[in-house]
């Protein structure tokens, strides 16, 4: 065997340090499987202090960009920096090189995937990126490529594990939210920025990704109408699971019938929801993701695993490295379309507004227990046109102040005038605190 498929690693953080454990302890392994050996020539850092694992050898250390970009031996880039720059750059300058490149980085998919992935198919190199979605579930392939005869109906996900993390410590443990965060963080599951973690932006990053192939649609993030968990409180837990629910980050895209069975337009949302604990998302706990796919010949799949921490994630990485690399030994770079099919082929579909989703809420109303309050939010939600499904009150407790909770599940609400109702009800006398509303999904 004479070919070797020469790697550069940029970045060496939590996945870094992991791909290089996969490919050292599986070396014979990935050769068998690939035909071919994988030299890491060099491993790009950005803090010198820093301690790195035995994994990284000395001599493939280096702090310079330009060890990996500029080096004509380099056939991929392993892009694990995250963020949109100076990641985007190098992406950029690798493709244009004519290397091609395994990325875990799905900010900058979703931001600038229709320029990278056209720079991709301009140049004959390939640009994977199974890490970017879900860590170690193979979703990207199944849509891809197994799903290639199928046409998805819709998906809905939990695919954040960090968010995911939080949630269940929340509501089986009774953590605070900042201990949760913080475990989750120290744990290696956060993202770059770890506020995307939260407040839903790396949810949509992943959506606006899943649904570009799921529906064949040419999608930017702002296509996606996006809420975070960073509001959620102990409480809501509680009264969720008073309701035989609990409260998970959803991710949810869905192609709407149109007129005279004309695809419509896509659903495409990311948001906090009440599910029953009978679903098959509800037990998807910790750093753990699923995809619920809906197939319109294949049926339900439901796909689920880690999606988040170093060895879920660099395993994917490292299948990115195998089939890149197989194709580069067998000159079929480009073979599978990257996004299931070709940017060409990809559409511009509309999207349905925000305000004009219909679904099931939870409400909850601090309010003053005093005559006449009840009366008036029930007045309120009458006039938006809300339907109440089930309302309850809690007790006072004798000689208290403290406010008491109203909550109402409503049955299909437009979301526009819940939040018609939520901004009426704030002005209304004897409403204690801001009011509360989370959807409620069957999951
Ligand atoms: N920060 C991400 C998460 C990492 O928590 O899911 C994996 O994409």
């Amino acid at each position: 065997m004479d070919r070797v498929i020469r790697v550069g690693l940029l970045g060496c953080g939590v996945v870094g340090t992991g791909t290089l454990q996969i490919l050292r302890d599986n070396a014979a392994s990935l050769t068998r499987r690939l035909g071919a050996p994988i030299e890491v020539r060099k491993v790009v850092a950005k803090d010198r202090d820093k301690p790195r694992h035995d994994v990284v050898r000395p001599e493939q250390l280096s702090f310079d960009p330009e060890d990996v970009l500029g080096d004509p031996e380099v056939d991929i880039v392993v892009e694990l920096a995250g963020g949109l720059e100076p990641a985007g750059s190098w992406v950029r300058r690798a493709l244009k090189a004519d290397k091609s490149v395994v990325t875990a980085n799905k900010f900058l998919l979703a931001e600038h995937g229709h320029e990278l992935f056209g720079l991709a198919e301009d140049h004959g190199v390939d640009l994977y990126f199974e890490a970017a979605v879900c860590g170690g579930i193979p979703v990207i392939r199944v849509l891809r490529e197994a799903l290639a005869s199928d046409s998805v109906l819709a998906l809905r996900g939990i695919v954040n594990g960090t968010s995911n993390f939080i949630l269940t410590r929340m509501q089986q443990d009774g953590l605070d939210y900042s201990v949760a965060l913080a475990q989750a963080q120290e744990a290696g599951y956060a993202e770059a920025d770890p506020s995307l973690d939260v407040n839903g932006g790396d949810a949509s990053h992943k959506l606006t990704i899943l649904a570009t192939l799921a529906f064949g649609a040419k999608l930017v993030p702002s296509d996606v109408a996006v809420e975070g968990i960073e509001h959620l409180t102990a409480l809501d837990m509680k009264m969720a699971a008073r309701f035989g629910r609990v409260v998970k980050l959803l991710a949810t895209g869905r192609s709407l019938p149109g007129w005279d069975g004309a695809p419509g337009p896509l659903d495409l949302r990311v948001h906090p929801a009440l599910i029953p604990t009978t679903s098959p998302l509800a037990s998807v706990s910790g750093a753990l993701n699923a995809v619920h796919i809906e197939g319109e010949r294949l049926g339900p799949c439901l796909l689920t695993g880690y999606g988040a921490g170093a060895m879920p994630t660099a395993m994917s990485v490292v299948s990115d490295l195998v089939d890149v690399g197989r194709n580069l030994l067998t000159h079929a770079s480009g073979r599978v379309p990257q996004r299931a099919v070709s940017s060409a082929h990809l559409a511009r579909r509309a999207v349905q507004a925000p305000t004009a989703h219909v679904g099931r809420y939870y409400l909850r109303f601090p309010i003053l227990d005093r005559p006449g309050v009840l009366a008036r939010i029930v007045g309120v939600l009458g006039a938006f046109d809300v339907p109440i499904e089930h309302m309850l009150q809690e007790s006072r407790t004798p000689g208290s102040k403290e406010p008491v909770q109203v909550v109402v599940l409503t049955h299909a609400a437009r979301d526009g005038n819940i939040r018609s109702t939520i901004s009426e009800v704030q002005r209304l006398s004897g409403i204690a605190a801001p009011p509360v509303a989370i959807r409620l999904e069957e999951a």
